[in-house]
């Protein structure tokens, strides 16, 4: 429910829409099984059936999360954000900068895994579909998005490690409301340990 002031004006709620929780928490389970199935593909010999499907999941899930990122960002423009957390102003810009770093690379990543097999003149399978070739075929360009397709994919190790660590240390060292407005089950209560001051860079009244 939609929550008013005392001056009948509307509140931002407290927590993040439970969509944008849903998408937020399934986005992590696909990324996890699309680095699992990519790192892990060594398990299996080149050419055998268990390799190949270990790509064919990877690519197809990595695809789907390629989907997945615009209907979150469509979802994001309508949904109502959250009240801004009390922070130092110099955490809010670099929690944005994350935010919008992650985003690049939730749309980037695919979209090079995407062109290098364009570029290879391999087929792009997503669930019995074959999705069209962004480019047509050209070995050398194939090899530089393989290249750059990697570089981002590690770069992503980087960025979510730095994120969710920002985001266990405000829960555990801080002890403020960061990572339980991203989770639907946890009240919100916790006072913030951190100095008081607001995103126009105002003590709060
Ligand atoms: C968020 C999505 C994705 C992530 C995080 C990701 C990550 C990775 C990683 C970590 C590697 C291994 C790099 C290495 O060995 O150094 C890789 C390889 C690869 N990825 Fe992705 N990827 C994603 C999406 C895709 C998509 C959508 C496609 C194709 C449609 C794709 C195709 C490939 C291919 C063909 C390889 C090389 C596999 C091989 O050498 O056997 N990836 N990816
Ligand atoms: C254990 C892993 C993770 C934890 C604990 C975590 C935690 C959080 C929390 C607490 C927020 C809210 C931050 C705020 O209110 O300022 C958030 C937002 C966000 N997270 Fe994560 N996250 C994790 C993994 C990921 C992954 C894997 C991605 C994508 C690559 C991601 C992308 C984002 C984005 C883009 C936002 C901003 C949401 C928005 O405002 O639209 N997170 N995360």
């Amino acid at each position: 429910m939609q929550a008013f002031s005392p001056s009948g004006a509307a509140r931002a709620p407290q927590r993040f829409h439970p969509l944008m929780i849903g998408m937020h928490w399934l986005t992590l389970a696909l990324l996890l099984a699309v680095y699992v199935l990519i790192e892990f593909r060594g398990a299996f010999p080149k050419g055998s059936v268990g390799r190949d499907t270990m790509r064919l999941w990877h690519e197809m899930l990595g695809l789907t999360v390629l989907g997945l990122v615009f209907v979150r960002l469509a979802l994001r423009a309508v949904l109502p954000a959250p009240e801004p957390l009390v922070a130092p102003r110099w955490q809010q810009r670099f929690a944005r900068l994350m935010h919008v770093a992650l985003y690049v690379f939730l749309i980037a990543t695919p979209i090079l895994g995407w062109l290098m097999l364009s570029a290879k003149g391999k087929a792009v399978p997503w669930f019995g579909f074959d999705l069209p070739s962004l480019v047509g075929p050209d070995r050398a360009l194939g090899r530089r998005f393989e290249s750059m397709h990697e570089a981002i994919a590690t770069l992503g190790y980087l960025l979510i490690g730095v994120h969710a660590a920002a985001a266990i240390g405000h829960h555990y060292l801080l002890r403020d409301d960061t990572l339980r407005r991203m989770l639907p089950w946890r009240r919100l209560d916790a006072p913030s340990k951190a100095p008081l001051v607001t995103e126009n860079g105002h003590e709060p009244a």
